[in-house]
């Protein structure tokens, strides 16, 4: 899948073919990594990452939640991302940025193994599909249920959790749908796959409660604020199954899928995209371009130039 010229690992970019790991990786056997998924808009004055200090924090959250020191300040890493958007000449891209226990000890104790960090970054559409953004998606209740915190931590976006999603994601891509809604231990709403959902009945716009094991969202963040800004407050409570199917609106945010209304659940129609969902992606997405300033504060704009003033020699063309 090479679609960028070079990667970021540990403090240098390095070719795409060359950004390898050795098979004995710690990380790889156990899961023991932490991420996160950011992305980069085209605007007018130039590309912008999206709540980028934001993602820098939960990464940040997630390693010391897992006993992690990064070992690179969120400056650098922050810096770095723009440098690798500059050489991969990007627009526009995904970045994934991962700190995980690299090679050198294996075995359950973690402690030992060094922390490796690379970035990521390529062009990525729409992860639910055009359509599906406008129109609406198909979702299934999964009969997995969302990890539980009395053995994983939810709020942490670690490599080894989404074990969790890929079974949810599995089963129901299998009988046919676009995405899995996942319920909490206890039967109630948590999240989708990879995003937070909120549902919408008689002019009330409510979200799960931050102890149905979700992951604390920086795409559901905005969505609440703008929520807010057009004179809506979002509930944060438990959510029980059937108010899924009774909803009158119900939409997913998350930083792969950005905003995607839900038209089915569960073969229940919710019709085509309601209008709360409607004004909320379409504020959205005038956001993330730049095009209201009352969220530019959310871009962090990346120069054409290096900040350093020079490019790593590796990357010198
Ligand atoms: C399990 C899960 N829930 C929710 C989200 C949405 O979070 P965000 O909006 O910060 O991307 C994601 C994506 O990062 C996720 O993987």
């Amino acid at each position: 899948m090479q679609q960028a010229d070079f990667i970021w690992m540990n403090g240098e970019l390095v070719r795409w073919e060359d950004a390898k790991v050795h098979v004995l990786t710690h990380a790889l056997h156990y899961g023991s990594g932490v991420f996160e998924g950011i992305r980069a808009y085209e605007t007018e004055r130039g590309t912008a990452v999206f709540r980028h200090g934001d993602h820098l924090e939960r990464l940040k959250r997630s390693a010391e939640l897992y006993y992690m020191d990064l070992p690179y300040t969120l400056e650098k890493l922050r810096e770095a991302t723009h440098e690798l958007i500059r050489v991969n000449k990007l627009r526009s891209c995904y970045i994934r940025p991962v700190a995980f226990r690299g090679y050198g000890e294996m075995g359950l104790f973690p402690l030992n193994a060094p922390v490796d960090v690379f970035i990521a970054v390529w062009p990525w559409g729409a992860y639910l599909g055009e359509e599906g953004q406008k129109h609406g998606i198909r979702c299934k209740v999964s009969s997995w249920r969302r990890m539980s915190a009395a053995s994983f931590i939810p709020e942490a976006k670690a490599c080894g959790q989404y074990l969790n999603s890929i079974l949810a994601k599995v089963e129901t891509a299998k009988a046919g749908y676009d995405e899995a809604i996942l319920l909490d231990v206890h039967g109630n709403v948590s999240e989708g796959s990879g995003e937070n959902i909120f549902v919408v009945r008689d002019g009330r716009i409510s979200t799960p409660h931050s102890a149905a094991s979700i992951l604390d969202g920086i795409t559901a963040r905005s969505a609440v604020q703008i929520a807010a800004d057009l004179g809506f407050e979002v509930e944060q409570r438990h959510i029980p199954r059937g108010e899924l199917y009774l909803a009158d609106e119900v939409f997913l945010t998350g930083t792969a899928a950005e905003i995607v209304p839900v038209r089915e659940i569960d073969d229940h129609q919710l019709g085509p995209p309601g209008e709360l969902t409607q004004a909320i992606q379409s504020r959205f997405f005038d956001a993330i371009k730049g095009k209201r300033d009352e969220y530019l504060e959310w871009l962090d704009f990346v120069e054409l130039e290096s900040e350093t003033g020079r490019i790593t020699a590796a990357a010198r063309p």
